[in-house]
């Protein structure tokens, strides 16, 4: 017997045996059909509610589970409309997210990892496009979607550049939902106004003697803003110092072809990073990526070079683009546009595959792009924005949607998992760190040595893994 029943037959009992003693004392006809009538009201009445409660009882819920890294505030802001636009359609589903902290995904994918090998994937879960999706490709964690890719017309709106690097032997297997660009100089106005600094800088020797004059503003911290708690964030620096180097230097890198210690570009671009470190705040191994925007937010420091992700953490502190803060790209790179591309793919053998599905067609859907895109400073992965769509983004993302349209070049990141093989991006977080340690406000030359070392060496180590050939003209 279930408790409701129970608790239903016991309050039955009780009435019987009061109308009982009453009946013994009355012994009335009238009060017999009092009984009677009660009675039945009660019976009819449990009868209703037991059949209420059947129909209103709470069923095992309707899931969708995601994990992902954002959890900046304004990654957060993105994520969580995206999933508004997929609650919006699937009404009946609730949206569980798995959020592990940590930038660029650096503690995310440790995380993540284990559980697909094991068979534990959610439903869907945030990753890059190109290299980073290999081992999972390889490994047949992931089911092709290239129906999916078909109902849902994404050959022809996205990029031909983002469908190769989600696409292995004719297959697709993920949805990307954005396009990042890493190569850009974010600053605060204000500061370089007050410092009589003029924001057109193309080159490296206009930028570090704009940090010269910061250098000797006692109100800032320190000219440039750094937050490598997040090792990768030091080594995204570096990444867009290799591509300032050119376009042919960065595709030699990326295709596995820099293995010779004392090349000339590789020590340059290890060079001016080393000189770079020394225009930056003590305290950046303690500082978040989003700690060290915050520092230019708040007028601690002039300059940051980080991906265009940073404009949601200005747009969410309600800072004013062209007023209050702008952008220029990493000197010599003004016609090149770097990818770093997010994406949703759809693991095999997932608990709820209809919505892993369904997620995928919001992701890159234009209803999903246009909620998730503008709060995340990314542009659309979609080429089909018509006027009306690009009037949703702010300032920053429509001269970004023009310059990626206009770039000579694009580039894919290897510090966002795209340009080159797990087994040397595995290192190169590990070698960076140990340059800025050993350079950083000290005589840098055996440092950059020692880097440009471990660098080629770890190329060369990963030599068989170099498999994609990137043109990148
Ligand atoms: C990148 C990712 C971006 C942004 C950034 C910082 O790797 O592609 O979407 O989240 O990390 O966390």
């Amino acid at each position: 017997m279930l408790p409701y029943e129970r608790k239903v037959l016991k309050g039955l009992q009780g009435l019987n045996s009061y109308l009982g003693d009453y009946k013994l004392k009355k012994n009335s006809g009238a009060m017999k059909t009092v009984y009677v009538l009660l009675l039945a009201i009660i019976i009819t009445g449990a009868t209703v509610g037991v059949g209420v409660w059947y129909f209103t009882r709470p069923i095992p819920a309707n899931v969708l589970e995601i994990y992902h890294w954002w959890t900046s505030g304004g990654e957060s802001a993105a994520i969580n409309a995206l999933v508004n636009v997929f609650q919006s359609k699937y009404p009946n589903v609730s949206v569980i997210q798995s959020p592990v902290a940590g930038g660029a995904g650096y503690v995310f994918k440790s995380v993540i990892k284990p559980l697909v090998l094991a068979g534990e994937a959610p439903d869907a879960f945030q990753l890059h496009a190109g290299y980073e999706m290999k081992p999972y490709v390889d490994g047949g964690y992931l089911d092709p979607i290239n129906d999916l890719w078909s109902s849902e017309g994404f050959e022809s709106v996205f990029p031909a550049v983002v469908k190769d690097m989600v696409n292995f032997s004719g297959n697709y297997y993920a949805v990307p939902v954005n396009i990042h660009r890493p190569n850009v100089v974010w600053y605060n106005k204000h500061i370089l106004d007050a410092n009589g600094i003029s924001a057109s800088i193309t080159t490296w020797g206009d930028f570090f003697a704009a940090c010269d004059i910061l250098k000797q503003n006692t109100t800032l911290t320190s000219p440039i803003s750094l937050g490598d708690q997040g090792p990768w964030a030091a080594t995204h620096v570096l990444e867009q110092l290799m591509v300032s180097e050119g376009i042919d230097f960065y595709q030699d890198f990326i295709n596995g072809k820099i293995t010779v210690a004392t090349n000339s570009q590789l020590n340059d671009a290890l060079t001016k990073f080393a000189k770079y470190l020394n225009y930056t705040n003590d305290n950046h191994g303690t500082l978040t990526w989003d700690q060290a925007t915050a520092m230019l937010i708040s007028g601690k420091s002039a300059f940051n070079i980080m991906g265009d992700w940073a404009n949601g953490e200005f747009l969410k502190a309600g800072a004013v683009y062209g007023v209050d803060y702008g952008t220029f790209p990493v000197p010599g790179t003004s016609n090149i546009y770097g990818l770093v591309v997010d994406c949703f793919e759809h693991p095999k053998g997932v608990k709820h595959p209809d919505n892993s599905l369904n997620w995928l067609k919001v992701v890159g859907s234009k209803d999903g792009q246009n909620a998730f895109n503008p709060l995340k400073g990314s542009i659309s992965a979609r080429t089909d924005l018509t006027d009306s769509d690009k009037a949703l983004y702010g300032p920053y993302q429509k001269a970004a949607i023009a310059d990626f349209k206009a770039a000579t070049y694009m580039y894919p990141s290897t510090v966002h998992g795209s340009g080159m093989p797990e087994s040397f991006t595995a290192k190169l977080d590990n070698i960076i760190s140990a340059l800025v340690d050993s350079s950083r406000n000290k005589d840098s030359t055996a440092a950059v040595s020692a880097a440009a070392a471990s660098l080629t060496g770890a190329v060369t180590a990963a030599s068989s893994d170099f498999v994609k050939v990137w043109k990148l003209h």
